[in-house]
């Protein structure tokens, strides 16, 4: 039986109790994070912790449990049996159950705050061979760097990316590429590694962060600057960037092979240097 979160209890999921009064579930009134295990250690925690909580500050959520993150999804890996094998653990926080209101409750309700964790196998074909992904206008809120449960413009376009045969939908807001529907994106432009810069049409991806710092210390020259739309046919490579798909190539976009329609260089570089790293934290 797969043994859950829910506000402070660790019980079977199918005891979990969520009222149909939840602001979660009405208004999409809360927030999440996945982290992922590397059967030993859960990739750089404390920026995902950091981001859940800035994420819970914005939309003046508090749940003071939020530093325990990183003890309640090792407990859940410990009860799941799940510690020597990759897995991942996800966290939704909402603000709780109260009577329809478009104002927040008050006084303040109870947080409903609720985690589970799986056993994860990456998509390793994507990874090593490279996706094709659409774009698409986007039609997301512009405080994109929160990472809120409210995620239809994100599914919704996903979901067309998945009918049309595309593995993400890349998204473009005044011509400038944004991010993907759940990935970050980066592009290789004559040897210069280019991606959006921090801002409220994007989430701050733990992912990004990192192969930005892995990009310079490689020596790669990075620019945190949008690509344009109308510069993709400048574009020798790009690759999507989250917790699940790591460094994943994109070889076509949006109808334009990129490069050689292959993974590139730089993308490999990089990639390499990610498992590296993840294989010197294993220890
Ligand atoms: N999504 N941008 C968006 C819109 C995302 O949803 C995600 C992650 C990212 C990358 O963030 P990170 O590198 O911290 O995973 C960027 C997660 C994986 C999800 O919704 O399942």
């Amino acid at each position: 039986m797969e043994t859950t979160y829910f506000n402070g209890k660790y019980i079977p999921k199918d005891e979990v109790r969520i009222s149909p009064d939840d602001r979660g579930f009405l208004f999409a009134d809360g927030v999440y994070e996945v982290i992922r295990w590397y059967d030993g250690f859960f990739y750089d925690i404390n920026s995902h912790l950091t981001r859940l909580k800035r994420s819970l500050r914005e939309l003046r959520i508090n749940w003071p449990e939020a530093d325990s993150f990183p003890t309640i999804a090792g407990k859940l890996l410990n009860f799941n049996k799940l510690e020597d094998q990759p897995a991942m653990v996800y966290l939704q926080v909402t603000r709780g159950q109260a009577r329809r209101s478009h104002s927040f409750p008050s006084p303040e309700v109870p947080i409903t705050s609720y985690a589970y964790s799986w056993g994860f196998s990456p998509d390793i074909t994507s990874i090593e061979t490279g996706i094709k992904v659409m774009l698409k206008e986007d039609i997301r809120w512009s405080r994109c760097d929160i990472k809120s449960v409210s995620l239809l413009p994100n599914t919704m376009s996903f979901q067309e990316a998945c009918e049309n045969g595309l593995k993400e939908c890349i998204f473009v807001r005044n011509g400038n590429i944004t991010e993907g529907s759940h990935s970050n994106i980066f592009f290789v432009s004559n040897g210069t590694l280019f991606t959006h810069p921090e801002s409220n049409h994007i989430l701050s991806g733990v992912t990004r962060k990192n192969i930005l710092r892995i990009a310079q210390e490689c020596g790669i020259k990075i620019r945190e600057e949008a690509m344009q739309e109308n510069r993709i046919r400048f574009v020798q490579e790009a690759f999507i960037t989250n917790t699940s798909a790591e460094v994943t190539p994109v070889i076509e976009l949006g109808g334009n092979t990129l490069g050689d329609g292959v993974p590139g260089p730089v993308t490999k570089i990089i990639r390499k240097e990610f498992y590296d790293e993840i294989k010197v934290l294993k220890g």
